[in-house]
């Protein structure tokens, strides 16, 4: 049975060791770190999920910009890490349906994600280019990715811009 939740400031430990397993280096939880403590931090979007008490998993959406004329804020998920023994059984997936529905009931206009297509498409993802939004980063078209929600408009497109929070160490 698995259990998804917001995050508390006793999970923050596990939440760091969980992605540096699932990543392999400590970029991630580093990441997790900084966004915490920046004014893009959305505490209802920082998710754990649990097993038998156990923290396996966990997903976070933050505040990114979409600039054009305007600059609009918008969701990224980043990152997204589930414990690599507990890889492959639907952990990942119920994060981001819980984390898109919370989304929903936010009213938020749209998710943008850098991962692969296969995995994303499932929860209705597309190339961001459809939408006319463009990546900061010189990746293939088909690794940055959009989930348009229900509050949707076509307003809604540019380049995205990461905050501070995401330059890398
Ligand atoms: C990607 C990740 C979050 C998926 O979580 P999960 O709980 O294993 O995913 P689910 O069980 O819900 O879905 C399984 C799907 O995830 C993808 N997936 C999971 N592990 C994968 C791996 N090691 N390599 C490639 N794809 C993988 C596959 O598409 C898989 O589908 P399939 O089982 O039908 O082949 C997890 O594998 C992970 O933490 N990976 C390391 C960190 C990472 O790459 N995060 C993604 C950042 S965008």
């Amino acid at each position: 049975m698995i259990n998804i939740r917001c995050e508390t400031l006793s999970d923050y430990t596990v939440i760091a060791e969980v992605n540096t397993l699932a990543f392999g280096q400590k970029n991630e939880a580093k990441l997790v770190e900084k966004i915490r403590r920046s004014d893009r931090y959305i505490p209802e979007l920082s998710l754990v999920a649990q097993i038998e008490n156990v923290v396996v998993g966990h997903i976070l959406f933050s505040y990114i910009d979409l600039v054009s004329e305007e600059t609009l804020q918008v969701l990224g998920l980043a990152p997204l890490a589930v414990h690599p023994k507990f890889q492959r059984q639907g952990i990942g997936s119920a994060l981001i349906k819980a984390g898109l529905e919370i989304a929903e009931a936010k009213k938020e206009a749209i998710v943008i994600v850098l991962g692969h297509l296969e995995f994303y498409t499932r929860f209705g993802f597309q190339p961001s280019v459809v939408y006319e939004i463009e990546s900061p980063f010189p990746v293939p078209e088909e690794f940055f990715m959009v989930k348009p929600l229900q509050s949707y408009q076509k307003s809604y497109k540019g380049k995205v811009v990461y905050p501070a929070a995401f330059n890398m160490i």
